[in-house]
């Protein structure tokens, strides 16, 4: 059988837990040959350990999105292991801290801008360099609906996730006349270890009211929200550029 990614490689940052290790299973049960990137290299090799067994082919390399040549010596391992980068997936990201702005450390605004704005710029950088110069990819960001709406408590979050849906505009437009899509995707709320750290802050009866938000009256899971980037890295999505696909449970319909 021939898979949606079928011969493809790709590169997932943020691929030892959660969205992104869903993410790295999907592409590899649709044929792609997978590079799970993450700072937690335990993580990224329980889910090169899950990769395999499901008969897939993937490796994991120590990756701090922060850190520009971290992201670079990513990229190149995966284009001298695999060849070519294919399909880019930049997920890593972090909670922050939740407080007031008139209370949030500078630091704390620092890191969580670093991680989850800078993060993808600096995917965005090097994975466009190799896709550029082969004429072909498919770049997926991972902003969420905080990217589009806010909540209170969480500046950091909010505008970094508002700025990975520009800078995925931007590298759009820069990118897709010369053969290379990128696109956003916008998760509602996800059971995952991020969500249950904040569930551990939050409480039980804030965190059980979230559900409440979606129009599906639940929270997602992290294979619903990898199915819809295996969308948009493969071929399927080849007019799609540029875009922001809420993945949210109506989330932001209302
Ligand atoms: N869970 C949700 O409700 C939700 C909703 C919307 C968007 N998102 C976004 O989805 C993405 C994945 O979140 P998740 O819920 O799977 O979280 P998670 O905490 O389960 O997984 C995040 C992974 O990113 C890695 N990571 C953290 N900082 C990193 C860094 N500097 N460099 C490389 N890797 C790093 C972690 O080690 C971890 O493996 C994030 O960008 C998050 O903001 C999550």
């Amino acid at each position: 059988m021939t898979g949606r990614v079928q011969g493809k490689s790709a590169l997932v940052t943020g691929a030892g837990s959660g969205i992104g290790r869903a993410t790295a299973v999907a592409l590899a049960a649709e044929g792609a040959r997978v590079v799970v990137a993450d700072v937690d290299l335990d993580g990224g090799e329980e889910t090169c350990a899950l990769v395999r067994a499901a008969g897939g082919e993937a490796f994991a390399v120590r990756c701090d999105v922060a850190r520009s040549a971290d992201v670079e010596a990513a990229v190149a391992a995966t284009v001298r292991a695999y060849g070519r980068l294919d399909c880019a997936v930049n997920n890593a990201g972090i909670e922050g801290v939740l407080l007031p702005i008139h209370e949030l450390p500078e630091e704390d605004w620092q890191r969580t801008i670093a991680v989850n704005l800078s993060g993808v710029f600096l995917s965005l950088k090097h994975e466009l360099a190799v896709m550029l110069s082969q004429g072909s990819g498919s770049i997926v960001n991972v902003a969420s609906v905080l990217g589009v709406v806010a909540f209170p408590n969480a500046a950091g979050y909010n505008a970094a996730k508002h700025g990975v849906i520009g800078l995925t505009k931007t590298a759009a437009l820069e990118a897709s006349p010369l053969g290379v899509r990128v696109n956003a995707v916008c998760p509602g709320f996800v059971e995952t270890p991020m969500a249950r750290r904040g569930r551990a802050i939050v409480g039980d009866d804030v965190y059980e009211a979230l559900a409440g938000l979606h129009a599906l009256r639940r929270l997602g899971e992290a294979d619903e929200i990898a199915e819809a980037i295996v969308w948009l890295c493969s071929d399927a999505a080849s007019f799609v550029t540029g875009s922001s696909l809420m993945a949210d449970g109506g989330f932001t319909a209302q």
